[in-house]
């Protein structure tokens, strides 16, 4: 069968199954073909012939749809992705929630990466936080909660040891201090892991039991969940907000109508202090 075929074949079988996972076609349009490429690998396993016997596959055998859940699981992530979120955490948004916690005399800083994937994104928070703006806020005790629902990202997190082309798009200064090169790997320097708990845990399932200053939940929900399933989990981590405290999205999603967060800036939502 040509590739062009096997493809379409793939999109048709995606559109089918994803809703009943909950996700939607419209995030898996540009991925999809890795997607595709882990399904053929499983119907092989399976000594099965097609796509069609693989959904048959699929009604007689129920435990099968977790395996397909974890196939359709997009993990790609990189240090420093979309450099212009992270100058405006570095540059306002870190500052205002570390004065705003000295204001009110509780000296901690929380933050919640959702959906981390291999640790680049609760890293970079580490890393900004430690190398730019520790030095002014030296008694804020800065905590970074990372989850996902894969072991095998949580696995390399804990390993902490990257490729160049992760952490090539973090400034200079942060590469260098950050990372050491050895055994052919940019290993991240263990002071830089001492602000951040991995935990696993589904997001459609449970939520960490605490409030936060700032959410990063970017390019998992509000990407490949289906709209209903996102106004749920909005509302999650609307919740888990502290007063004043921001979501960020990834750049290129939109969140649900009614969120009761202020947009502030591109990515940028703000929970209305107490005070407002
Ligand atoms: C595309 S990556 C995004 C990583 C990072 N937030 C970023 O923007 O670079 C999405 C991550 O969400 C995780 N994920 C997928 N479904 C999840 C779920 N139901 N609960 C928690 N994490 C999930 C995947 O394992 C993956 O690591």
């Amino acid at each position: 069968m040509g590739n062009n075929l096997k493809d379409l074949h793939c999109i048709e079988f995606l559109q089918n199954i994803l809703p009943r996972l909950s996700l939607r076609w419209s995030g898996y349009r540009k991925v999809h073909g890795q997607v595709c490429k882990r399904i053929r690998r499983r119907i092989q396993e399976l000594h099965l012939a097609d796509l069609a016997s693989y959904h048959s596959y699929l009604k007689k055998h129920p435990a099968e749809w977790s395996i397909l859940k974890d196939l359709c699981r997009i993990t790609i992530s990189r240090f420093y992705r979309d450099r212009v979120v992270f100058q405006i955490l570095e540059k306002q948004i870190l500052p205002l929630l570390a004065e705003t916690s000295e204001k009110r005399g509780e000296k901690a800083l929380r933050c919640w990466s959702a959906g981390c994937a291999s640790g680049e994104e609760p890293y970079t928070l580490a890393l900004l936080w430690d190398l730019r703006l520790k030095p002014q806020y030296p008694q804020i005790n800065f905590q970074v909660i990372a989850t996902d629902v894969a072991p095998e990202c949580l696995k390399r997190a804990e390993e902490a040891c990257y490729p160049f082309s992760s952490i090539r798009e973090l400034p200079e200064d942060i590469k260098t201090q950050g990372f050491c090169l050895r055994a052919g790997g940019y290993h991240l320097q263990p002071t830089f892991r001492t602000y951040i708990s991995f935990l696993r845990e589904d997001i459609q399932d449970s939520h960490p039991n605490s409030h936060y200053d700032l959410i990063l939940c970017r390019n998992l929900v509000f990407t490949y969940f289906e709209e209903d399933f996102q106004a749920k989990i909005l509302s999650h981590l609307a919740e888990r907000l502290a007063p004043g405290g921001f979501l960020v999205i990834g750049a290129h999603e939109k969140l649900p109508p009614g969120t009761g967060l202020k947009e502030v800036a591109n990515c940028f939502y703000q929970k209305c202090s107490l005070r407002n």
